[in-house]
């Protein structure tokens, strides 16, 4: 049984308590779900990703973004921009919230964004990845990270020129996601390129895509030698994630997958905190697609999901789920696998 792959990890003058790390995800690692990851484990929470220029000119969406508790830390917080004047300006101005890493965003393949030459576009021009760096770098005392993808095209695949330029221009650590922007989130991400940048920088890499489990994690292991391992979609209505492949790596053994009461009473406590959060309307419209995910995977599901779509407030979640699931004796909800 080897338990070499999960340990505490060094990014600047930051330690995280294990190397299993929340990524950034937009629209889903918002402090409320932060905190239920955190609970199960995660050793760093990535936020959602934050316009440098709309921090500048101070839009009214920004204020949730930048939300931190004080329960979180570690956390990163991810900045997206392309003028390293505005990115390293924001970065200094906003240096006094509580978070611990700041990361900067090379991987966004939306078009809106790399439209703009921000997300993954920054990685057509290194010169330029290394200049947001090194004012970034220069402006804060708090470590700075870069995460990227492989490329940005099959023609371009140019992730160990990045990384190398990110060391160089100063960043503490380099996370990679193993695919181009073309690619988006489709087929299987290619681990090899983070082997790659692991040989190429002497700074921490922290590999991502597709890691689902604890074997996912010794095999990119084993085929990287990568520091840290960055989980996605597969914390997706899965926050339990982080504390099933810590269990395995502490017992050897697997822990079951929640059954579907206990997987109610996530969906309850989660739409709790998105009300206080965010208040009941806009909570619980987000709600639906965060409970879709708890249920998928289970036998029956798709009936729940549409129920799911029709919930207007927490009272209506909690009656659905106390009349499909908390109150029968019998499930028709049973995990799939
Ligand atoms: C809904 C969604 C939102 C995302 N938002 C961000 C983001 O804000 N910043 C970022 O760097 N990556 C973002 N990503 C990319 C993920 O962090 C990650 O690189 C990608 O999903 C691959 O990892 P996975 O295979 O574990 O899902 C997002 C991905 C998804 C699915």
């Amino acid at each position: 049984m080897k338990q070499s792959q999960i340990q505490p990890l060094k990014i600047g003058n930051v330690t995280l308590p294990n190397n299993l790390i929340l990524a950034p995800m937009a629209g889903v690692t918002d402090l409320p779900f932060r905190l239920l990851c955190k609970e199960q484990g995660a050793g760093l929470l990535c936020m959602e990703m934050v316009s440098a220029k709309a921090i500048l000119y101070k839009n009214k969406n920004t204020k949730a973004l930048l939300s931190i508790d004080k329960r979180e830390n570690p956390v990163s917080l991810q900045l997206f921009g392309s003028d390293p004047d505005i990115i390293a300006d924001i970065a200094h101005q906003i240096e006094d919230l509580p978070f611990d890493i700041l990361d900067i965003n090379m991987g966004c393949p939306v078009p809106k964004i790399v439209n703009n030459g921000e997300g993954s576009a920054l990685m057509k021009n290194p010169k330029l990845v290394g200049e947001i760096i090194e004012k970034t770098v220069k402006a804060i005392n708090k470590p700075v990270t870069v995460k990227f993808r492989r490329g940005f095209d099959e023609e371009h695949i140019n992730a160990v020129e990045i990384a190398k330029v990110a060391e160089a221009s100063g960043a503490s650590a380099v996370a990679v996601h193993g695919r181009t922007r073309e690619q988006y989130y489709a087929g299987k991400a290619d681990w090899d390129i983070i082997r790659q940048v692991k040989e190429a920088v002497s700074i921490p890499v922290i590999g991502n895509g597709d890691l689902l489990t604890a074997e996912d994690v010794i095999a990119m292991k084993e085929q990287t030698g990568c520091d840290g391992f960055m989980i996605a979609r597969g914390a997706q209505g899965n926050p339990w994630i982080f504390k099933q492949i810590l269990h395995y790596f502490e017992t050897g053994e697997h822990l079951a997958k929640p059954d579907i009461k206990e997987v109610a009473k996530m969906i309850l406590k989660h739409a709790e905190m998105m009300v206080d959060f965010k208040g009941e309307y806009t909570g619980m419209r987000e709600m639906r697609k965060h409970a879709a995910w708890y249920t998928a995977g289970y036998h029956n599901s798709s009936k729940l999901r549409v129920k799911f779509n029709g919930v207007e407030s927490y009272d209506d979640l909690k009656r659905l789920l106390d009349a499909e699931i908390l109150s029968p004796a019998d499930t028709q909800y049973f995990p799939e696998k």
